[in-house]
């Protein structure tokens, strides 16, 4: 079966948008109608007319998306597709600080459950961080669950008392500096780092930012090659807008395997099935309804 060919008609048919994350598999990036960084598709999603959304990347994605425009119907290819970094906050700590400090501001960044989201005050995505802490007053702010984009943020406001979750990305978290030393000893590409990875990787990047930030630099910059510190799936499309550099994924980053997970069998399959569908308690979707607006508005 053509895949392609099926799922356009299906799309037509259902009247189906389909959205994808920068780190899914290039065959599924090229059957979507838009491709983004986690900011940019929760754009897409609020704004999307079609009765379905069809969203490729992991569960806190299609979460959004379902709270963001909750009379679609928000789909997934597999509804196992998840961030462990989203499942790393303990809700008990968030009541603690909210108790013991109510001054301090909750900001959660938006790899969290929906759950986690409804207790918190503002959500930020990379792209968004530091714009949205910037026009927050609150002195005092606790941010999770991602230590080292929470670190790195904390950076750019000193004047501010930053505590944390200690939560992190088994992928980003686990780059290592030293090789990322060696690559660019041996090549002198630029370094593009995600701000996931740990503080050592940070300070070797030439572009610090979310995938689409990295992406935007590679357009504008268009080196002989770049040593790419996230994902690998952005690579897809920064060989689109330059097609001329070397793109290196180092070793010590693993493919998202999650991410990994959306197939495009599986895409034709949840486009045909209308499902698996993202399913959210109404009375929680509500109250998580107001961070995501306060980040789409501030952000
Ligand atoms: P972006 O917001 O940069 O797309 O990052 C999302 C993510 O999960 C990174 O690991
Ligand atoms: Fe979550 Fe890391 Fe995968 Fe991003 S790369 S979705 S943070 S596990």
């Amino acid at each position: 079966m053509n895949y392609y060919d099926e799922i356009e008609k299906l799309k037509k048919e259902k009247d189906v948008l389909i959205l994808a994350h920068y780190y899914v598999n290039d065959e599924v990036q090229d059957i979507a109608d838009k491709i983004g960084d986690s900011f940019q598709l929760a754009k897409e999603a609020q704004n999307a007319t079609n009765k379905i959304i069809c969203f490729c990347g992991v569960h806190f994605m299609g979460e959004c998306a379902k709270i963001l425009n909750s009379d679609k119907k928000v789909i997934v290819p597999d509804i196992n597709a998840g961030c462990a970094m989203a499942d790393m906050v303990d809700i008990e700590a968030i009541k603690n600080v909210k108790k013991s400090a109510p001054d301090t501001a909750i900001v959660s960044y938006v790899n969290t459950t929906a759950e986690v989201k409804s207790y918190s005050d503002v959500c930020v995505t990379s792209s968004n961080a530091i714009k949205i802490i910037s026009q927050i007053p609150n002195k005092n702010i606790y941010f999770l669950p991602d230590r080292n984009l929470g670190s790195y943020i904390a950076k750019q406001f000193p004047e501010k008392n930053f505590s944390f979750n200690p939560g992190y990305c088994k992928y980003h978290n686990f780059v290592d500096e030293k090789e990322i030393l060696e690559l660019k000893k041996d090549t002198g590409y630029d370094v593009l780092v995600h701000p996931e990875c740990r503080e050592e990787v940070v300070e070797l990047g030439d572009c610090i930012g979310s995938t689409k930030a990295l992406l935007e630099y590679v357009k504008e910059t268009k080196k002989n090659g770049y040593i790419v510190c996230t994902e690998e799936g952005i690579i897809h499309q920064m060989k689109k807008v330059c097609p001329d550099s070397i793109f290196i994924s180092p070793k010590s980053m693993n493919k998202c395997s999650d991410m990994k997970m959306n197939s495009i069998e599986k895409v034709y399959n949840a486009i045909l099935n209308e499902g698996p569908e993202i399913i959210l308690d109404e009375k929680m979707s509500k109250r998580a309804f107001i961070p995501l607006k306060r980040m789409m508005e501030l952000g």
